[in-house]
């Protein structure tokens, strides 16, 4: 990941590292279903463990930062996040979908396990993260349990990744107007990046007018998000990417690419970036360093 030139008040490398090593180690001891059958284990770990950016965790720690909340609630959310968001991975994978070999460097989960424990491995991991979120040993109350619950069921189903994915899917071979575009973009990787966001405020205390911010704040970050990831299904290759390029055109998927070039796709993703910017500001809150630096380096990755 690019190392932001932009922020030289904030260190998003040592932060970063800090929060990566915390999560690391709560997701390998989290998804640990030495008990489940079959092998279903084997996939689910192989499934979310060595590899991935982990950009969704550390949106919802950088939001936790912001507000001052409970980080133990914070690292419960940002794994249970990454665990939907693992799944949507494998799902999208499968030869019914996108019919991908390549996954975070390394062949995808039907392609190791075979496409029902894939299937299932999906299906364990979605119910994990709402197991993640409700502990019964205090250490998070059980309104922000349920709240936590209710966001993240929200991002996940038909108002958002599994209903972007049904338009994507509905969409092969159509080219879609730039509206349509935005809500399937929207739903399909914007919904759970916002709601990684809000999840992290939702850890602390937060005005309505603040949510209100961080909220617009998710969404600009998640719509540049995937006018990133299309523009480097173009221009990155394969072990940059970890996963199979050029596969949106090969595949004649609607992207930003396919309906506004390459150039004007570029130049959007950092409109949405400044766009981001402008709503932390608007939050009102002191502490939104990693959130600001974390919006830079999502809209300038590399891979
Ligand atoms: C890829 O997401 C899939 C999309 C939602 C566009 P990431 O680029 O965050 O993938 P990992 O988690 O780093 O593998
Ligand atoms: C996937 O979008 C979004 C998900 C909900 C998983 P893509 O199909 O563009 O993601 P990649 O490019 O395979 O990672
Ligand atoms: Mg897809
Ligand atoms: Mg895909
Ligand atoms: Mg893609």
């Amino acid at each position: 990941m690019n190392a932001p030139e932009t922020f030289p008040g904030f260190a998003l490398g040592a932060w970063s590292a800090q929060q990566l090593a915390t999560v690391e180690q709560a997701l390998s001891r989290w998804v640990a279903p030495s008990d489940a059958p079959a092998g279903l284990g084997d996939a689910m770990r192989y499934a979310v463990l060595d590899g991935g950016k982990r950009l969704r965790p550390l949106l919802v720690m950088a939001a936790c930062d912001a507000v001052g909340g409970n980080t133990q609630a914070a690292l419960r959310a940002a794994c249970a996040v990454e665990l939907i968001h693992a799944y949507s991975l494998v799902h999208d994978d499968m030869p019914c979908m996108d019919n991908d070999v390549l996954r975070r460097g390394k062949p995808t989960v039907h392609v190791q396990f075979g496409e029902a424990q894939a299937l299932l491995a999906g299906d364990a991991l979605q119910a994990l993260a709402f197991d993640l979120l409700t502990p019964d040993d205090g250490s998070v109350d059980a309104a922000t349990q349920a709240r936590l619950c209710r966001m993240l069921a929200k991002a996940a189903g038909y108002q958002g990744m599994a209903g972007g994915q049904a338009i994507d899917l509905a969409s092969v071979g159509k080219p879609l107007d730039s509206k349509q575009l935005h809500e399937m973009h929207r739903l399909k990787t914007g919904a759970l990046l916002q709601a990684s966001v809000l999840m992290g405020a939702a850890c602390g205390q937060v005005s309505p007018a603040a949510q209100e911010a961080l909220g617009q704040y998710g969404a600009a970050v998640g719509l540049s998000f995937q006018v990133v990831d299309d523009i480097l299904d173009v221009v990155a290759d394969s072990a940059t990417l970890g996963k199979t390029a050029g596969k949106d055109a090969a595949q004649d998927k609607p992207t930003f690419v396919s309906l506004m070039g390459l150039d004007a796709s570029r130049a959007y993703a950092q409109q949405l970036l400044a766009q981001a910017l402008a709503s932390l500001d608007a939050t009102g809150l002191g502490n939104t360093h990693a959130l600001r630096a974390l919006a830079d380096m999502l809209v300038n990755r590399a891979h």
